[in-house]
């Protein structure tokens, strides 16, 4: 690999760690609207459904759901609406990435 070569990979390198860095960012920004009632990176008081270490998958249907009105709800079908589709799948991949209370 030349100089050129490596200092071009390198940017591109650099550009990209920054890029999924600001998406973390990103995500924890969404993330804390949910803490009000879910709790802190999803874990929840007794009583409240807990977000954390919950199937990334499982968590992305159930928001779609409230979202397109499928799964009946006294407010996440409102919160949902806020977000896009690739939103909420960012999010509930967050939140299943968090260690369970
Ligand atoms: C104002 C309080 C409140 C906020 C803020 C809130 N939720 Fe909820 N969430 C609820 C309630 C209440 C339920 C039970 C369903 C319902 O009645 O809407 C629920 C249910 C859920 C469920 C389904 C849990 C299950 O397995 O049945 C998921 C997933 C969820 N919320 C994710 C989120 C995410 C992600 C956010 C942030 C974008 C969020 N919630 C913000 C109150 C809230």
């Amino acid at each position: 690999m030349n100089r050129t070569t490596r200092q071009a990979l390198g940017a591109v390198l650099l550009a990209a760690a920054f890029s999924a860095h600001a998406q973390v960012d990103q995500v924890k920004v969404w993330a804390a609207a949910c803490a009000n009632c879910h709790g802190t990176n999803g874990h929840a008081q007794p009583g409240m459904e807990a977000l954390a270490g919950k199937n990334a998958d499982d968590m992305t249907k159930t928001l779609l759901d409230f979202k397109a009105g499928r799964k009946p709800a006294t407010i996440m079908h409102q919160l949902a609406k806020g977000y896009t589709d690739d939103e909420l799948r960012a999010i509930a991949a967050y939140f299943a990435a968090q260690k369970k209370p």
